[in-house]
């Protein structure tokens, strides 16, 4: 594991938001992981119910039915899209494989402030246990592979070799952290979706969504979750009736 170091991810505080569920503020950034209207809400909303479901419902729209779906997620932060997505494969009989990168992992004290009041407090202790750089089987239908890297130093050609079908866009906003929504990032991404891949995320930004769509994804609007107006889809291909 070989973390990046940035003062900016140095200072982490514990937040309660609005649906009852914790999430962190970085006060450097003036940044929160999650919307302070509810982490375990948006993330439910934004990641599982328009990203893993959607693409879901559309493999059966087509009369297909992957044996394993594979995620890539851009930022693992407090593994609350993971956790959320191990469930999501057992609860729907899917196998997922999911590879979540994170140069600046938090420290153990705050996982374990942020289980509080989880479900399934095990499963998240060992969604951050678990060894980096390597596949984990957690569940029958859950392997993790987190990677302590920055998506702009993890796409080298060797990378780009494996696909996604769903890629979770969970950076921190463009106005934060712009380097991140590079139209070059975007293009990476765009290139690492299977054909009938979507990648999803919260951000609704007018120049991401131009560097998406020029990069040959499809656009989605849909309504975001409590207190945003948007979020945005970006598919693969042609949409089907679900
Ligand atoms: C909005 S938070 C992620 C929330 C996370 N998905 C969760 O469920 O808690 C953004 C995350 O992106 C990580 N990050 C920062 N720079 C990054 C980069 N260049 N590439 C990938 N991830 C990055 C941050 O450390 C942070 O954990």
């Amino acid at each position: 594991m070989t973390e990046a170091t940035d003062t900016r991810f140095a200072d982490l505080e514990l937040i309660k938001t609005g649906d009852g569920s914790y999430s962190i503020y970085l006060p450097q950034l003036n940044e929160t992981y999650h919307s302070r209207h509810g982490a375990l809400h948006e993330s439910q909303y934004v990641y599982i119910d328009h990203g893993l479901a959607d693409y879901w419902k559309q493999q059966l729209a087509k009369g297909e039915r992957k044996k394993e779906v594979c995620v890539l997620e851009i930022g693992f932060g407090t593994g609350l899209n993971a956790w959320l997505a191990a469930r999501w494969a057992t609860a729907n009989d899917v196998a997922v494989q999911y590879t979540s990168l994170e140069p600046y992992p938090i420290p153990p004290a705050m996982v374990a402030k942020l289980q509080d009041g989880l479900e399934d407090p095990a499963l998240f202790n060992q969604l951050h246990k678990v060894a980096w750089d390597e596949w984990n089987a957690i569940r029958p239908l859950f392997s993790l592979r987190k990677v302590a890297q920055r998506l702009e130093d993890w796409t080298t050609a060797q990378q780009l070799e494996t696909q996604y079908d769903v890629i979770f866009y969970d950076a921190f906003g463009p106005s934060k952290q712009p380097e991140v929504w590079s139209a070059g990032n975007l293009l990476t991404c765009a290139q690492l979706l299977l054909h009938g891949g979507v990648l999803t995320t919260y951000c609704a930004q007018g120049q991401f969504r131009r560097d998406l769509k020029a990069a040959g994804l499809t656009l989605v609007k849909l309504p975001g979750p409590p207190h945003k107006n948007e979020m945005t889809q970006g598919w693969k291909i042609k949409l089907l009736p679900s």
